[in-house]
């Protein structure tokens, strides 16, 4: 028997949002986010979210931040701000754009997921998102002369057959400086290297060059690749169960690069908490739907926050055109937005809702920049 959607239908959900749930929202005040997201919780009463699911629970809380924010006659930006804490939010999160995917985003040889380029050096964002799309169409023009493919990843980066992880990097690189701007200065490159994906009974496995490393051999690696190339910010450099060679390569990377806890973390504070407990990583990827609530969203941002944890908000590789996520990014004032590539309408919706956040804030507007990292 044939399952709808392959097994990724909604319909349970859906059913689950116009029954069950709409059943107990109906005439709680919007505003109150915190008790709708209780309420939501209690509603479903298991630990992992599974009798009503996540997907439902999530789509719900975001709903009633969206109401509450139409009803008050605010932006999403402002009041997700005012549930932080934040008040007058204005900052605009440097945007990682993933233009060359590998791993599991990718049929090709690459092992590392993702080659995000960080304008660090713009003005503003919308010079930012230039500097990316110029450094794409470069990437692009640069593939075609080598004779690669310019199909593209599930997040919108370049997909091509590149023979290891360094020719990869080293081809982002010669898009950057042969778009005009300096490494190290203009922009500076990002690596979600996803490692979890590539590690197996101890060791870390990179197909590209057939060979198996111990986690203190693989930090190794990371330090030195990380040394000769101007690399500003590594996510899942190891593996989520790797905590003693979190705190390692924290310890040895951490004043330099950015580490990012994505599987590490999964936007659980929980989690984070044990990683400022052991000074794991110094840096968190927000996904919504990892944790399910917007509240729950809002607590590990604040961990992060007061604990000088660099924050990130994420899309995921499966995404649609909805573009919370943009004014999520500006209301807590993250320091940067993951959103892809260039390309593809899921992610550039993305960017183009910071585009007219922006206008919006007009002089108030405050670009993130270097500030973004305390590295710098
Ligand atoms: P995912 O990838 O959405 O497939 O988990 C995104 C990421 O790893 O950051
Ligand atoms: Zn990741």
């Amino acid at each position: 028997e044939p399952t709808r959607f392959n097994g990724k239908g909604v319909s349970r959900a859906v059913a689950n949002v116009n029954g069950e749930i709409q059943q107990c929202l109906m005439g709680r005040d919007a505003s109150n986010q915190r008790q709708v997201d209780e309420e939501l919780l209690a509603l479903d009463g298991t630990l992992n979210k599974e009798r009503l699911g996540a997907n439902a629970l999530l789509a719900a809380s975001l709903a009633t931040v969206r109401a509450a924010a139409l009803g008050l006659g605010q932006s999403l930006y402002d009041h997700i701000g005012t549930l932080h804490g934040n008040s007058n939010p204005a900052r605009l999160p440097v945007p990682q754009m993933n233009i060359l995917n590998g791993g599991a985003h990718a049929d090709n040889s690459i092992d590392f997921q993702e080659f995000m380029v960080l304008p660090v050096g713009s003005s503003s964002f919308h010079e930012a998102l230039r500097c990316g799309a110029e450094i794409f169409h470069k990437l692009r023009s640069e593939l075609i002369a080598q004779g690669l493919q310019t199909a593209v990843g599930d997040e919108g980066g370049f997909a091509p057959d590149f023979p290891s992880n360094e020719t990869a990097l080293q081809a982002v690189l010669q898009a950057v400086e042969r778009s005009g701007y300096t490494t190290s200065q203009d922009v500076f490159l990002g690596l979600d290297l996803a490692s979890s994906e590539f590690f197996a009974d101890g060791e870390y496995r990179l197909e590209s060059e057939k060979n198996s490393y111990t986690s203190g051999q693989f930090i190794d690696l990371i330090v030195e690749l990380a040394g000769r190339n101007p690399i500003l910010s590594l996510e899942d450099p190891l593996d989520e169960d790797d905590w003693e060679g979190w705190v390692a390569l924290t310890r040895k990377l951490g004043q330099t690069v950015q580490l990012t806890g994505d599987d590490l973390f999964v936007t659980n504070p929980g989690i984070l908490q044990k990683g400022v407990d052991l000074q794991a990583a110094n840096s968190i990827l927000i996904k919504v739907n990892q944790i399910g609530t917007l509240s729950e969203t809002l607590d590990a941002v604040r961990l992060a926050q007061s604990n000088g944890y660099a924050v990130t908000v994420s899309h995921r590789s499966g995404e649609t055109e909805d573009t919370t996520i943009a004014d999520l990014a500006v209301g807590v004032g993250a320091d940067q937005i993951k959103t892809g590539s260039l390309c593809r309408s899921e992610r550039t919706a993305k960017y183009n809702r910071l585009l007219r956040i922006e206008e919006a804030l007009g002089e108030r507007a405050d670009y993130a920049g270097k500030q973004a990292f305390k590295q710098l």
